[in-house]
């Protein structure tokens, strides 16, 4: 390694904000590189080479949220919303675990139509049919309703902060709070949640300074999970002219994230894989040790359409998982046996 300092940095034990914004302002390629390099080997050291499936199920595109980035805001006239019945939705459950996948992540807008009781039996129907792990991934709800969910047997809950700049919080977001949204974070671990949280890379007037916050943000919550992801326009919403992120911005990112983070489960996005091709392996490869298959069926998967050119919507669902466990192997990695749960 040629730069001293860089090689001191990257080796600590602990990063200050200064260390954080230095190692994502890299350009250099050999630099950039020796970055990549280093969060593999964190990740290997703290992971392992297993990599997870989370099979997703995304059941619902209502949103009542009007998030400017989002393609599911409320105020999108122009995507055909659908919702699933609790049928379908265990129907594809039975997919995720023949599949031999441990987890499912169950997701949607924030639809409130889905009551309390409806996710509760759920929760309970999945776990005594085919003893999965579950992941909610419903966006802000009742604190009495993550309880009740915690103790009918869900194990993990992802709410990402999307950014942990107040400013730039409340102007992508019409109706929540940053302080909300960390409230929520806060108490869904008190409960008892292995929480995911993280970022949008990407974001218009976003700093590397905002990003050293959000992983930052994620070491001060103690998350069990984090994933950062890149920004895609979505037409029919406010930030559809904005450009999409940096593709190496993004890995920086995730490998920055891994180095600090260490053992959280850090996902290589399905919107990473959207933004180039190989984009999923490329992330396996800097950080990352999830990746998540989607089971949404047809013909609700093309109307998840959070961004614009999302990748496996035409695909049939059922072939994802295969070909998702072919690339994880092609890289030399092992496709993980276990739930995969919190290494915290
Ligand atoms: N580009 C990338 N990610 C997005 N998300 C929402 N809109 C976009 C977009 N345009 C992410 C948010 C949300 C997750 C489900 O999708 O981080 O939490
Ligand atoms: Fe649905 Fe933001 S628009 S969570």
């Amino acid at each position: 390694m040629k730069n001293p300092n860089l090689n001191s940095v990257l080796n600590k034990e602990e990063f200050d904000k200064r260390d954080i914004i230095y190692m994502l302002s890299l350009t250099d390629k050999n630099e950039v590189e020796n970055l990549y390099y280093r969060a593999n080997e964190v990740r290997k050291e703290f992971c392992g080479d297993d990599v997870h499936l989370r099979g997703i199920i995304e059941f619902s595109n209502y949103c009542e949220q009007d998030c400017l980035y989002c393609g599911l805001r409320i105020s999108n006239d122009a995507l055909p919303r659908y919702r699933m019945t609790k049928d379908e939705i265990l129907a594809t459950v039975e997919h995720i675990h023949k599949a031999k996948i441990f987890t499912v992540v169950l997701q949607s807008g924030e639809d409130f139509s889905y009551t309390k009781e409806f996710i509760s039996d759920l929760i309970r129907e999945i776990k005594l049919n085919y003893g999965l792990a579950i992941t909610l991934s419903l966006g802000e709800r009742g604190f009495e309703e993550y309880l009740e969910w915690k103790n009918a047997g869900a194990d993990r809950y992802l709410l990402k902060h999307e950014s942990a700049n107040k400013k730039l919080y409340s102007a992508i977001h019409n109706k929540q709070s940053l302080d909300e949204r960390i409230k929520h974070l806060v108490y869904l671990k008190s409960i008892g949640f292995q929480v995911g949280s993280g970022n949008i890379i990407g974001l218009p007037g976003q700093t590397p300074d905002d990003i050293a916050d959000d992983i930052l943000l994620c070491k001060s919550l103690i998350n069990d999970m984090a994933s950062f992801s890149p920004f895609i326009p979505s037409n029919d919403t406010p930030l559809c002219n904005v450009s999409k992120a940096d593709v190496q911005l993004t890995l920086k990112t995730m490998a920055v994230a891994r180095i600090v983070l260490k053992d959280a489960h850090i996902p290589s996005t399905t919107a990473l894989g959207s933004l180039i091709e190989g984009g999923r392996e490329k992330g396996l490869e800097v950080g990352a040790n999830v990746v998540m298959p989607n089971y949404t069926p047809n013909p609700y998967r093309q109307n998840y359409k959070i961004y614009e050119g999302k990748i496996c919507v035409t695909d049939d669902p059922l072939a994802c998982s295969g070909c998702l466990k072919f690339k994880i192997e092609s890289i030399g990695r092992k496709v993980g046996e276990s739930f995969g749960h919190s290494l915290k």
